[in-house]
């Protein structure tokens, strides 16, 4: 499907009023201008969590959840990003568009899809009441009749034209059959009598593939006893993208318990079993790798995952591959595991025999934390010892540490490496050696400067425009220029700010950012909005924003006079030179002594 155009989540997100959408799930209470309530993030007995209307914000001041409306659908009722939008404008009987993509069919076809798969889902459910050796099959694996239930699982019948008769009545009804890959075109070379259709999936267990709102999309289907191949699963179509989903996740979505984790696994009855036992956190992946969109996907939802892969060759392969994966994903806050099986066990079969206490106890005792398995890895990779072996390890970890954000939990890694094979440098020297820079990131900025107070008077105007963007129209385009060259933290970032918002005005702090919310600088965005104000009323923020502005041309300006006079020291100024400083000086003159000490 195309992707959703920034133009109407901005216009989603003036009509929507966060106040209803989160009052709709938590009990509100008016205070001033804003509304509170205990967080449904965290336990509380005295609330601190507050609902801003003007910025359309919400914010806790205990556990620090913050976000817009569709951030509050994502982190509530847990829905991936595009499921959000969706949820939001059919609450406010807006449809969502879609920019014309590859081969992305028109809305009201694929929801005509999706009910054709409800129902041949429905169907396959009957056709398992009637198959007495289907049923008896997956007793044996030991499916209770409320799993069979609660996934869906169904069975379809030995026939190569069963779906295709009771579905397939007319061309159009068979061209959407084989849009979803329920039936498939015959070889007409082969020049075949009589139908042109059959049946994809026959005499197969049936397991229903559904998105994050439960819509099934997709089956994968498992031969009885023995055959080949053992899985077979629906084929890449409008509806669904193995890349993309998970197995089980809108069934991990369902249960109560708040979800923090998320374990990975490969198999399909892995999933059910896993579930069955009480391991309601269980997913898996397709018959594919791990994907980076399948972990971005995780994270939007919870903050740890464990993978479980066989201890065999196969599993190892696997395990790296999701590793390499998950790396452009890791920083702190999230713990990435790997869990390795005992050979010839898989999750199923293990949390059958052992019982979900003992599996947990296992997950908890023996899964890998991404930088131990990392480092297990390289030390069985690499088997020379002494400055080459180093050399070797640095020269295979550079390109992986290069995938991992800059920041805190690069560092951490790093500094892990260095010590596992005897670096014994600082993080500096490590950081050289494996050709890497240690820059800080937008990563690791905000955390910092909540700590120094106000912060740098980048920082303070970029706080200001996020809470009032409306100011942003009154900051004269000349001081454009300036910023973007300024080589302070942050000025480009405020520069960008500006010129954006001028051109695009927004009426919310919310709509600000959700334009940010796929740019790096998107979250450090979000926390300064969320940081309480310091000035309420937009004539006092006006005033601070033109201060804070004042402030620091002045000092741009004093910095390129110093490199002038340096400059002049050092060899002379050319003619352009001499008159820039000749302007610069008086320019400064004439501001007044404004700016800070210098
Ligand atoms: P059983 O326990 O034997 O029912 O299967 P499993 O769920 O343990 O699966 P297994 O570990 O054999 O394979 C893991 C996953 O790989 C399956 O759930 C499928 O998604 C996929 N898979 C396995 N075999 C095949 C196959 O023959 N074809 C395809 N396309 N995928 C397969
Ligand atoms: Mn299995």
């Amino acid at each position: 499907m195309g992707l959703i155009p920034q133009s109407f989540i901005d216009e989603l997100l003036a009509r929507a009023n966060i106040v209803e959408v989160i009052g709709a799930r938590v009990q509100l209470k008016k205070a001033g201008r804003e509304y509170k309530a205990c967080c449904p993030f965290h336990s509380e007995k005295t609330p601190s969590f507050w609902v801003s209307p003007e910025k359309q914000f919400y914010h806790c001041f205990g556990c620090g959840a913050h976000g817009t409306a569709l951030g509050f659908l994502i982190e509530h009722d847990r829905l991936p990003f595009p499921e959000a939008v969706e949820e939001l404008a059919s609450s406010l009987g807006l449809e969502v568009p879609r920019e014309a993509g590859a081969a992305s069919p028109p809305r009201r076809q694929s929801e005509s899809l999706y009910e054709l798969m409800a129902r041949v889902a429905q169907f396959y459910g009957e056709q398992l009441k009637r198959s007495e050796r289907a049923r008896q099959y997956l007793t044996q694996r030991g499916l209770t009749a409320e799993t069979i239930e609660r996934f869906g699982i169904g069975y379809a019948p030995n026939s190569w034209h069963e779906v295709l008769k009771r579905f397939g009545a007319s061309d159009e009804a068979r061209r959407a059959l084989s849009e979803t890959g329920l039936i498939i075109e015959r070889d007409r070379a082969s020049g075949r009598e009589g139908e042109r259709y059959y049946d994809r999936f026959r005499d197969r267990v049936m397991f229903p593939i559904r998105d994050a709102r439960g819509r099934v999309i997709a089956f994968g289907g498992r031969v009885i006893d023995q055959g080949e191949p053992k899985y077979l699963n629906s084929p890449e179509t409008s509806l669904f993208h193995k890349g993309r989903e998970l197995y089980g996740m809108y069934e991990a979505r369902q249960t109560r318990a708040a979800l923090k984790q998320l374990l990975v696994v490969e198999g399909y009855m892995d999933v059910v079993r896993l579930h069955q036992s009480g391991v309601t956190y269980a997913v898996a992946t397709l018959g594919t790798a791990t994907t980076a969109e399948h972990l971005k996907r995780i994270f939007q939802l919870v903050g740890e995952v464990t993978f479980a892969f066989d201890g065999d060759r196969a599993g190892r392969a696997a395990a790296w591959r999701a590793l390499e994966n998950a790396l452009p994903e890791a920083r702190e806050g999230r713990e990435i595991r790997f869990l390795f099986l005992p050979e010839g066990e898989d999750p199923d079969t293990l949390v059958a025999a052992e019982g979900r206490e003992a599996f947990e106890q296992r997950l908890k005792n023996s899964a890998l934390l991404l930088s131990e398995y990392l480092v297990r890895e390289l030390g069985e990779r690499i088997t020379t010892r002494g400055a080459d072996g180093r050399a070797r390890v640095a020269e295979v970890a550079r390109p992986l540490i290069e995938r991992v954000p800059q920041g805190i939990y690069r560092r951490l890694l790093i500094e892990r490496l260095a010590q596992a094979f005897g670096f014994q440098r600082t993080p500096e020297e490590t950081a050289q050696l494996l050709g890497l820079s240690l820059a800080e990131g937008p990563a690791e900025g905000p955390r910092r400067a909540l700590s120094a107070g106000r912060g740098s008077l980048v920082r303070q105007a970029v706080r200001l425009l996020i809470n009032f963007p409306q100011l942003a129209a009154r900051v004269p385009g000349s001081h454009d220029a300036a910023l973007a060259a300024s080589d302070e933290p942050g000025a480009a970032l405020l520069a960008t700010l500006l010129v954006e918002l001028r051109e695009q005005p927004a009426q919310s702090t919310a709509q600000v950012l959700e334009r940010w919310r796929e740019r790096p600088e998107g979250e450090h965005l979000a926390r300064l909005a969320s940081m309480e104000a310091l000035v309420r009323d937009a004539a006092a923020a006006e005033r601070e924003l033109s201060e804070a502005l004042g402030r620091m041309l002045a000092a741009a300006q004093r910095r390129q006079i110093d490199r002038l006079l340096e400059k002049d020291r050092a060899g002379g100024l050319d003619r352009q030179e001499k008159l820039e400083l000749q302007r610069l000086t008086s320019e400064l003159a004439r501001s007044g002594s404004a700016g800070p000490p210098h």
